[in-house]
Formats: structure tokens, C-alpha cells, sequence
């Protein structure tokens, strides 16, 4: 179950790539490997609903619906209570366990999570030895980083500190903390790192078209790329993207994505978010999805336009039925 083939992973977002669309852009195809949203860990052994609740996917075999396996990230700065939940967390056999170190929130920071982590590369390396001695060596134990806090001095510190300690591979994003999320990611850093790592390194960090995939490619030396909003905006992009290596090895062109192809994945979501979100909230996640959409497909800027004062979750499922699926 290493899962160092993967090409395209689907990023980790928390509040905003959850189970539900993580099973919906699944479906769509090219994603071969995804990682759920962080579950913190302070000084408690959390009980199995917590890890439940966040990759539901667990009690599928640790799979979304469509096959394609879910690591399950955990965030936080104690070794022994992260790899005590890592123990934990090992009993319901996740495809594998990813550590955090590189969330900017201004809470996690304050507790000493993610990004802050980074300017403490021993202490990273720590995290992930006694995580990975705390899990049976079939469950691949990951990393995702960020280049640094403030800046990327200590970023070849931290690769190599996780490299030693005994991951699997390591997701760059290529930002510091503080830079955020403003554009440009620093892809040329990726490449410096390979050349001091020999870790499996995947890059992440402003891939939201198939020309974007292939330059990330090609400045980092990474095959391997991590997509969060991208994926998104273009359910289709992972897609486009191993036709496109489908293609250049010869293989057949298939269709791209198209409006009403997402409209059924948007019906899918919409079913999913009925189960699990509070209706006055439901809307609320539907637009925020269409907010992303409507980067690459008009329909979706209509459609935005159409439901933006909209919060009745009836009056969504009016909309949608009114729509028109291929
Ligand atoms: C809303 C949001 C939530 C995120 N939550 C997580 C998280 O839970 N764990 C994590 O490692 N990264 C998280 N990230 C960072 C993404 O995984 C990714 O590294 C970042 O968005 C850059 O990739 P992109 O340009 O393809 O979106 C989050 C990003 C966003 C925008």
C-alpha cells in the first residue's frame, strides 16, 4: 500500500474538500490517491468516531466510492500523543497517515501546529520517527510541508529531517506560512530540495490547468503533483492530465468533462450534503463549490448568479431539477 505511484493527489481541504466531494470528484477519474482534512490532536487519545467522522472512508476500506484510497492526516506537535493516535488511528486501517506541517491557521500555530513546526526541524523529525514507529510498517506513514514559517531557510532541514526519520514521501507546498495563499507557489525551491532529498517528493501549489501540471512538472522534476483547488474549479483537471500522459505514451484521447457531466456530480453532492449539513448551511456549500467551478465553466458564473441570494435548500433542489444532465 505505498502508494509511490500515485501521480495525481488530491489535495486536503479542510472546510472545503470534505468526504462528500472528495467522493464526488473521485468519480471523475485521474485522482489516484487522496488525503482527508487534518484531525487535530492536543494531549487526548481520540476515540474511533473521531477519525470516523472526518475519512468516513474508513469503514470502507479506507476508499472513497469510486476506489481510489484516503490517507488520513493528523496535525499537532506532541510525539507521543500524535503517535499514540497514530496507534489509534492504525486499527481501522487507513490507506496510510499523513502529518501536517504546514497549516497557517492563526489557532493551530498558537498551539504549536502546522507551519509553525518548521522552524523546529528536529522536533518535525521526532513527530514522524515515533509516528512511524508507533504503526505497523504496511500503513505508509507520510508527510506534508509547507518551505518554512517566515521564510525558506530551514525548508532542506525539514525535508531531510522527515527523510530520515522514516517517511514514505513528502508533500511540498511551495509557499512559506507567510505567504499564505497568494500566488506565486515557488516550484524552483521543489527542485533545490530534490537535489539535497531522495525522498518520493510530490509538488503542490497552483496547478489549476493541464499547461500549469506540466510546467510543475517540468521545474520541479516531481511526476508526482498534489491538486487542492484546482481540482475543484476543473473536477475534469486530474483527469486532463493523465489523458494527457495517456496520450504522449500513445494511448487513446477520451472526453473531457462537460457542463452536464458536472451537474450530475453536482446532484451527487448535493444528495451527500443532505445527509450530513444542517440545512440552513447546505446552500452555503453548494455555492462555494459553484465558486470554484465558475473559474473554468460559465454555466457555472449562471449559475452563481442564479442561486446567490438563494439559502433555501427547496429552492436548490428546484434548480437542479430544472437542470438539464447528460
Ligand atoms: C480551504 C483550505 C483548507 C486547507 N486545509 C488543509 C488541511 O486540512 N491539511 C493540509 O495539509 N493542507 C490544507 N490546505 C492546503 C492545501 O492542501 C494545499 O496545500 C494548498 O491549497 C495549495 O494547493 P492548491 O494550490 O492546489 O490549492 C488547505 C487549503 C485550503 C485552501
Amino acid at each position: 500500500m505505498s502508494h509511490l505511484g500515485a501521480r495525481v493527489l488530491l489535495a486536503p481541504m479542510e472546510g472545503l474538500l470534505d468526504h462528500t466531494l472528495r467522493d464526488v470528484l473521485t468519480r471523475v477519474g485521474g485522482v489516484d490517491l487522496c488525503v482527508s482534512e487534518f484531525i487535530r490532536v492536543t494531549n487526548t487519545v481520540l476515540p474511533r468516531r473521531a477519525f470516523i467522522r472526518v475519512a468516513p472512508e474508513l469503514l470502507n476500506n479506507s476508499c472513497t466510492v469510486a476506489g481510489v484510497p484516503v490517507r488520513v492526516q493528523l496535525l499537532g506537535s506532541d510525539p507521543d500523543y500524535l503517535a499514540a493516535n497514530a496507534a489509534a488511528l492504525a486499527e481501522l486501517q487507513p490507506a496510510g497517515i499523513d502529518l501536517n506541517f504546514g497549516c497557517p491557521a492563526k489557532t493551530v500555530n498558537q498551539h504549536r501546529g502546522g507551519a509553525v513546526l518548521l522552524d523546529e526541524p528536529e522536533l518535525v523529525g521526532q513527530i514522524v520517527a515515533a509516528v512511524r514507529r508507533a504503526v505497523p510498517a504496511h500503513i505508509p506513514v507520510s508527510a506534508k510541508m509547507r518551505l518554512g514559517f517566515n521564510d525558506d531557510s530551514r525548508a532542506e532541514d525539514c525535508a531531510l529531517a522527515i527523510e530520515a526519520a522514516g517517511a514514505s514521501d513528502l508533500v511540498v507546498h511551495a509557499r512559506t506560512k507567510a505567504h499564505g495563499y497568494r500566488p506565486p507557489a515557488y516550484w524552483d525551491r521543489i527542485a533545490d530540495l530534490r537535489q539535497r532529498v531522495r525522498l518520493p517528493m510530490v509538488a503542490n501549489g497552483e496547478i489549476w490547468t493541464l499547461a500549469d501540471a506540466l510546467r510543475c512538472r517540468e521545474v520541479t522534476g516531481c511526476d508526482r503533483l498534489m491538486i487542492g483547488r484546482g481540482m475543484v474549479a476543473d473536477p475534469g483537471l486530474a483527469l486532463a492530465i493523465t489523458q494527457h500522459d495517456a496520450l504522449t505514451q500513445g494511448g487513446a484521447m477520451q472526453s473531457a468533462v462537460a457542463w452536464t457531466q458536472i451537474l450530475g456530480l453536482m446532484r451527487l453532492f448535493w444528495q451527500g450534503i443532505a445527509l450530513r449539513v444542517a440545512p440552513r448551511h447546505r446552500a452555503g456549500r453548494l455555492k462555494q463549490w459553484l465558486n470554484y467551478l465558475r473559474r473554468v465553466y460559465p454555466e457555472a458564473q449562471e449559475a452563481f448568479d442564479q442561486l446567490r441570494l438563494l439559502h433555501d435548500p427547496e429552492k436548490i433542489d428546484q434548480w437542479l431539477a430544472a437542470q438539464a444532465v447528460g
